[in-house]
């Protein structure tokens, strides 16, 4: 089958190479020239595709990665992955706008459009589908069929891959869910049917709303319990030897990537905007968990002033980690950023070091210098950590993951 898969980034590569595997012929198409370039070179900037399974499908002649919006033509099943950031703090669904025109052009009787971006119910029929409509002059569900198939990748899991990770599917009419799901049965192991494009698009959205908030939840607990003297990732150890009705959830210095600060925004926009409804615990969610680097500056701060006697502004301090989350190089809306940029606005001297992440100390383990540093603050934690080390050669450590081991200069968020 001819696929065009629009958007080759976290989500579309990997589905873009899933296609090339099952034996389909893709087209990987991204507007951003430099990218093209780069995977047309056999190099992958995505941790989840090798560069040789990039290779692999680069000599199979299966995989055409293309700035190039002719390229399109002829395609029988077309995905849409394109980003759906924030901007001024409102979403942004301009680039599913532009995808879809783009692609309008190339729809033909009988072709398959999927929109696979995590956005508010109500996208693929209200947005997509006309944008579709009128350029191609043919009915969706008659024409051509339409349909939304949320993406659950977790960059870095191995455990749960684009593969095996189960795939909710969803189309406008009942036929063009059995294409959808024709599809995806071909590259995914497992796919479940929904009733409507909306409950598939509100099905994901709330499931990183739920995550969401309650890691908020675990946020503010924490701080509770450190008001409270008491150490809060005991008490959660102790909270989940209950072997029922509770979920694990972890502080941390907030959220990040591309989904949880972004995707539940949103929902709670949607349901405000459209319906003048408030979803309060969304929006008391992302206050809190957008409050969490200050906090953690907060704690050091106070920790440099009571143990040292010093101001952040004389304090050098080391960053560990940079990225959202261990194992990854994504920095977007990462809080260990947000944290590294306060400290420096406040003054002090920040080295940051993240082996994942461009522009720090990439590639850099260990050894490292702890001992020439007031403190050090541990806000991602990537297995390249030396933790044995960290412990026994810095004066001060916070540690925001609650991975390091317990000393009397240690202190765990
Ligand atoms: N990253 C994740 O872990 C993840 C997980 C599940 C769902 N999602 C969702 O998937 C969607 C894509 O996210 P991502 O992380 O892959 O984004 P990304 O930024 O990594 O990649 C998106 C790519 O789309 C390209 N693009 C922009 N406009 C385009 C257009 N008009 N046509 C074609 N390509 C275009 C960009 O140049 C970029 O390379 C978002 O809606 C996101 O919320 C992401």
């Amino acid at each position: 089958m001819n696929v065009v898969v629009m958007g080759q980034g976290y989500v579309g590569l990997p589905l873009a190479m899933a296609a090339v595997e099952a034996g389909h012929h893709v087209v990987g198409f991204d507007p951003d020239e430099e990218r093209c370039q780069q995977l047309s070179s056999g190099i992958s900037y995505v941790e989840d595709v090798s560069d040789k399974t990039l290779r692999a499908a680069l000599k199979s002649i299966r995989y055409q990665p293309t700035s190039d919006e002719s390229r399109l033509a002829g395609f029988e099943v077309a995905v849409i992955a394109v980003p759906t950031p924030l901007k001024d703090r409102q979403p942004d669904l301009s680039a599913v706008r532009v995808a879809a025109e783009t692609l309008a052009r190339y729809v033909r009787r009988g072709v398959t459009v999927i929109l696979e971006s995590t956005t508010h119910p109500g996208t693929t029929r209200q947005i997509v589908l006309p944008l579709l409509e009128v350029r191609s002059r043919l009915r969706a569900g008659v024409g051509f069929h339409l349909g939304f198939s949320p993406e659950r990748i977790d960059p870095g899991n191995e455990q749960w891959t684009f593969t095996n990770t189960p795939k909710i599917v969803s189309g406008l009419t009942e036929e063009c869910r059995d294409r959808v799901r024709e599809f995806y049965s071909g590259i995914t192991q497992n796919v479940i049917l929904a009733d409507s494009l909306e409950e598939a698009e509100l099905a994901k959205v709330f499931e990183n709303t739920y995550r969401q908030v309650n890691i908020a939840l675990v946020n503010e607990f924490s701080r509770v319990a450190h008001t409270l003297g008491v150490d809060v990732w005991r008490t959660l150890d102790l909270a989940e030897s209950k072997p029922f009705g509770f979920t694990k959830f972890t502080p941390g210095p907030g959220v990040g990537g591309h989904c949880l600060p972004v995707d539940p925004v949103f929902l709670s926009h949607h349901v405000r905007t459209k319906y003048g409804e408030p979803f309060r615990l969304v929006e008391l969610a992302q206050d809190i968990n957008e409050a969490q680097p200050s906090y953690v500056v907060a704690r050091l701060q106070n920790a440099l002033s009571t143990r040292h006697g010093k101001d952040l502004e004389d304090a050098r301090v080391l960053a560990l980690g940079l990225a959202y989350k261990p194992g990854v190089g994504d920095s977007r809306h990462s809080p260990a950023v947000e944290v590294v940029t306060q400290l420096l606005r406040k003054g002090a001297h920040v080295d940051a070091v993240d082996p994942h992440v461009d522009g720090t100390v990439h590639g850099l383990i260990t050894p490292l210098p702890y001992q020439d540093y007031d403190a050090v603050v541990l806000l991602t934690a990537h297995q390249e950590f030396d933790l044995a080390a960290i412990a026994s050669g810095a004066r001060y450590v916070l540690d925001t993951r609650g991975v390091m081991p317990q000393a009397p200069h240690i202190e765990r968020l």
